[in-house]
Parts: structure tokens; sequence; C-alpha cells
């Protein structure tokens, strides 16, 4: 598994612990697109990179992290073939594996403590979508807005 993870200043010391659980804890490989210090940045960029390398099927899920998450999500969420969810709870994390089969995952650094995010994180990597056909038929749904709206552009 190939975890692509970006953050801004916001989530930068939050993404650093995260990107070692991933590692550690679960054995995935993390492709850590920045930033890679805590000097201000704007956090479209890294949304921009993790989504490109989770489209372009270079990994297999991404994971956003600034100061709220909120940033991040609205920006993941503008790229065609992403479905990010901003998660600061388990139950969510499961849920929008299953339900939405998420393919980014956004954090706020400020908004929860690194444990929580950690298992967070672990949840949401090792949940896979349910299958379900009322699900897959609700995010054909989702896709067919994202089309509708991008032939109208
Ligand atoms: C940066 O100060 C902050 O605005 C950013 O990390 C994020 O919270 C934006 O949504």
């Amino acid at each position: 598994m190939k975890i692509a993870i970006g953050s801004d200043h916001g989530g930068y010391k939050l993404k650093e612990v995260i990107k070692q659980c991933i590692q550690t804890e679960l054995g995935y490989d993390v492709m850590d697109v920045g930033c890679h210090c805590p000097d201000s940045v704007d956090y479209p960029d890294y949304a921009n990179e993790v989504c490109e390398k989770v489209v372009a099927k270079e990994a297999d899920q991404g994971i956003l992290i600034c100061g709220t998450g909120i940033g991040m999500s609205i920006a993941a969420n503008k790229m065609k073939g992403i479905r990010c969810a901003l998660v600061h709870d388990m139950f969510s994390a499961k849920a929008t594996r299953e339900h939405n089969n998420t393919n980014v995952l956004a954090l706020g650094e400020r908004v929860i403590g690194t444990g929580l995010a950690q298992e967070i994180v672990k949840i949401w990597l090792t949940t896979p979508f349910s299958e379900q056909e009322r699900h897959q038929k609700r995010i054909d749904k989702v896709t067919s807005i994202e089309e509708q709206h991008s032939l109208q552009r």
C-alpha cells in the first residue's frame, strides 16, 4: 500500500507523527509531498500534489492535514475522482470508507490530539469499501454531478 501525505504549516507537526505511525504500525509506504518545515505555505498546493498522486494511481490513498482540515478538504474535493472526507472521530473514519469509498482523508492539527488522529488514520486506511449496491449507486450519482458540472464550464 502506498499512501501520499501532505500538509501546510498548520498541519506539519501532525503530518510527521502520522507518517511515522503509518510506516511503523501499518508497514505501508509513505510519499511525503511536504511541507518539510513549519514555514508558512499555501494548503491548496499540497492538496493538489497529494490528489494528483491518488488520481494517477501512484498512491492508493491520500492524507491531507492543515490547521482545521477544512481548507484541505475543500481543495481536494475540487479534483475529479477525489472523494475527500474531513474526519475527527473514529465512527466517521469507518463509515466514510464503508459508505463513501473516500480516497483522501483530511485532518485538522488544531482540532484533535495526536492519539485520536492516529486511531482515525489506522481505521480509515484499513477499512474496506462495503461494495454494497446502494452505496455504489450513491457514489455514482456524486460522480455524475461532477461530470455534468465540468461539462457546463
Ligand atoms: C493556516 O493558518 C490555516 O488557515 C490552514 O492551516 C487551514 O486551517 C485552512 O483551512
